[in-house]
C-alpha cells in the first residue's frame, strides 16, 4: 500500500516541508497538498504525474474519491472499451484478474521514477485517479480526453472507507475531504466530464453504462446487448470469483478489501442516525447552491 516509504527527492522535500500535516491514517504523518491530504509518496507522484503525464485526446481517465465506485467503473470501462477485443466468455481477463491492476492508477504509478511507460497499454488508454479537478495534469484538461467522475452518497463512501481501514489497520480511521468541483465541470462541459452517481448505477445500470458508453465513444449498437457486461461487472460475479477472493494485488492490498457489500445506504449498519445528521448537515453546507443533490 502506498505507505510512503518512497525515496523522496529534494524537491519533494522541500515542497514537503511548507505543507500543512497532521499525524496520518495508516501513515505517521499525510500533507494537505492542492486542497486534498496525501502521503508522501503520493505528493511526490502527483508532482511528478503533474509534470510528465502526456494525455492523448484518445484517452479515458476515471477520476473518483476513493471508495466511491472505482473498483466497478474500472471493470465497466475496461470491459466496455475492449468488448471487441475481450467478447464477455470464460476467457473474459475481469474472470482472472481483479479490475485494479487492469487500469493504471496515475499518482500512485508516479510516486517512484518521473518516467512511467504507458506504451503497453491497448488503445485507447484507459487510466484511474484520485485527484480533483484542479490538480489534474494540464495535458489532460488541454486535450480533448474523457473523464468519467463518479461520486457516492458521503455516507456510504465514508462508512466504507471506515471499514476498508479497519481491515488494513484496524487502530484508526479518518475522514475524507468531500469534493464538488467534477460537478461543476460536468455541467460546464458535459462533453469532457461525464458525472456518474454510484447510486444511479446501482438503480439503473444498464442505462447509466449506455450512457457511459455513448460518452467515451464506444456506443451500443441497437443489435448489441448490454447486460452481459452488467453482469459481469456487477458485484455479485466480481466478488464471488476466486481472484477477488483471495491473495494480494501488487499494491500489497488483499483482492477481497475492495468488495465489501455493494450497497445503496448500507451505512446504516455502522453509522448512528445522530453521526449521520453530522454528515449530511457537512454535506448540505459544502454543495449548497450547486443543484447536486444526495
Ligand atoms: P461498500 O464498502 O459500501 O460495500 P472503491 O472501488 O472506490 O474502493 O469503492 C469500494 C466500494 O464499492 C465498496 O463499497 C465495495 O463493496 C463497492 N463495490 C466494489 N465492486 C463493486 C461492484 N462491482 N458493484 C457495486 N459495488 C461495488
Amino acid at each position: 500500500i502506498y505507505l510512503g516509504d518512497e525515496d523522496l527527492t529534494q524537491e519533494t522535500r522541500d515542497l514537503l516541508s511548507s505543507l500543512p500535516s497532521e499525524k496520518g491514517w495508516l501513515v505517521s504523518q499525510i500533507y494537505q497538498f492542492e486542497g486534498s491530504w496525501h502521503t508522501q509518496g503520493l505528493v511526490q507522484g502527483i508532482l511528478n504525474c503533474q509534470k510528465n503525464f502526456k494525455a492523448k485526446d484518445s484517452d479515458i481517465i476515471l477520476a473518483t474519491t476513493p471508495k466511491s465506485g472505482t473498483t466497478w467503473l474500472k471493470a465497466l470501462l475496461f470491459a466496455l472499451i475492449h468488448r471487441d477485443k475481450f467478447p464477455v466468455s470464460s476467457k473474459h481477463p475481469l474472470l482472472a484478474t481483479n479490475p485494479h491492476p487492469l487500469v493504471p492508477y496515475l499518482e500512485a504509478d508516479y510516486r517512484v521514477s518521473p518516467d512511467v511507460d504507458f506504451s503497453e497499454l491497448p488503445s485507447p488508454r484507459l487510466m484511474q485517479t484520485h485527484l480533483q479537478h484542479h490538480s489534474l495534469p494540464a495535458s489532460i484538461k488541454s486535450s480533448s480526453c474523457k473523464i468519467v467522475y463518479c461520486c457516492r452518497d458521503p455516507k456510504d463512501v465514508f462508512v466504507s472507507l471506515w471499514h476498508f481501514g479497519r481491515k488494513l489497520s484496524p487502530e484508526e480511521t479518518a475522514e475524507y475531504p468531500i469534493e464538488k468541483v467534477y460537478w461543476y465541470e460536468s455541467r460546464k462541459n458535459p462533453n469532457k466530464v461525464l458525472f456518474v452517481t454510484y447510486e444511479e448505477l446501482k438503480k439503473q445500470t444498464e442505462v447509466e453504462v449506455k450512457r457511459i458508453a455513448d460518452f467515451i465513444g464506444c456506443g451500443f449498437t441497437a443489435e448489441e446487448e448490454v447486460s452481459e457486461i452488467v453482469k459481469l461487472c456487477s458485484f455479485e460475479s466480481l466478488s464471488k470469483l476466486e481472484v477477488n477472493r483471495q491473495g494480494k494485488l501488487p499494491n500489497g492490498i488483499e483482492s477481497n478489501s475492495y468488495f465489501r457489500k455493494g450497497e445503496i445506504g448500507g451505512w446504516r449498519d455502522t453509522l448512528s442516525e445522530s453521526l449521520a445528521e453530522v454528515i449530511d448537515r457537512t454535506t448540505e453546507e459544502k454543495f449548497r447552491g450547486s443543484g447536486l443533490k444526495f
